[in-house]
């Protein structure tokens, strides 16, 4: 069944009232939980469940309304040229008065962001699955990541409030890559955008360079933060002794230590997965 959410291109009205009139408004994403200025929707209708987002122009974030729309649009590139299983497919793209507004499947599963304190949150339980299980996750993860960097993505702003996890059937999805930047930069902000957790230290310095090395590094951050506690080394680390040296080459503090690009590093990874994986 088509939808006018999937077919116009462009719409006189706000989202918001726009939505109204294609379907069921059940969710929204804005402040105070969003601080990016962006505003999404969760939407039913008759052609199924999206998650459509736009961008507030009246937010009062740091990020001026004019690269929030660029975020967008770089977002909305990075979906059309590399497709990944791990990635809800981006639907449509609409203009409206307020900049675009991006139409994705809705992804079922719970957000794996950090929530400490809440002992059932979604981040604890995730990290408690079986070993295997969590390795899987992450596989579909690094996966993704090697189709990006081939074509040129470094991350940016990756952590864990990128993933949804579905504990049923056991499917990780990786959102919210607005931030990914085709090719290498240099950092002209000091911190960047993102979790400290998952950054690396070239991501806090001015003048440093941001490449596939950084990549390496963020996507270490999150095999040892989900087979382990990413601050206590090899001590509690689940993943036994090679997965372990694998990740902890990639969060080397410089970047030469690292591998060399995040092929290299899916390889080792690989191979290591491959060859010893402790039974949880
Ligand atoms: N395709 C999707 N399906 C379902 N929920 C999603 C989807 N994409 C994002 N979300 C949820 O919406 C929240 C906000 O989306 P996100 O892209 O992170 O926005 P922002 O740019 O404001 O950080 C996410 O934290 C996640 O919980
Ligand atoms: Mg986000």
């Amino acid at each position: 069944m088509s939808s006018p959410l999937l077919s116009k291109r462009r719409i006189a009205e706000l989202p918001g009232d726009f939505l109204d009139s294609t379907g069921r408004i059940f969710a929204t994403f804005g402040p105070p939980a969003q601080d990016s200025g962006n505003l999404s929707f969760g939407v039913q209708t008759p052609a199924g469940r999206f998650f459509v987002k736009t961008t507030d122009p009246d937010a009062a974030v740091l990020l001026p309304f004019e690269e929030r729309t660029v975020l967008l649009r770089n977002a909305a590139a990075l979906a059309e040229r590399c497709p990944h299983p791990a990635m809800p497919v981006l639907k449509n793209v609409l203009e409206s008065p307020v900049g675009p507004v991006l139409v994705y499947d809705w992804v079922e599963g719970e957000l794996l962001r950090r929530n400490p304190g809440d002992p059932a949150s979604a981040h604890d339980r995730f990290r408690a699955l079986p070993v295997t299980d969590i390795v899987a996750a992450l596989d579909v993860v690094y996966d993704l990541h090697g189709l990006l960097a081939g074509a040129g993505y470094v991350a940016a702003d990756f952590y864990d409030g990128c993933l949804i996890y579905d504990f049923a059937a056991k499917r990780l999805q990786v959102v919210d890559l607005d931030h990914y930047h085709l090719g290498p930069f240099t950092n002209r902000m000091g911190r960047l955008f993102g979790s400290s957790r998952f950054m690396a230290p070239e991501e806090f310095e001015h003048g440093a360079v941001i490449d596939e090395r950084t990549t390496v590094f963020n996507l270490g951050r999150a095999g040892r933060t989900f087979l382990g506690d990413a601050d206590a080394g090899e001590e509690g680390f689940r993943g036994g002794e090679r997965l372990y040296g694998v990740l902890e080459k990639a969060c080397a503090p410089d970047p030469d230590d690292r591998h060399e690009s995040v092929k290299r590093f899916l390889e080792a990874w690989r191979t290591a997965i491959d060859g010893q994986l402790v039974p949880s």
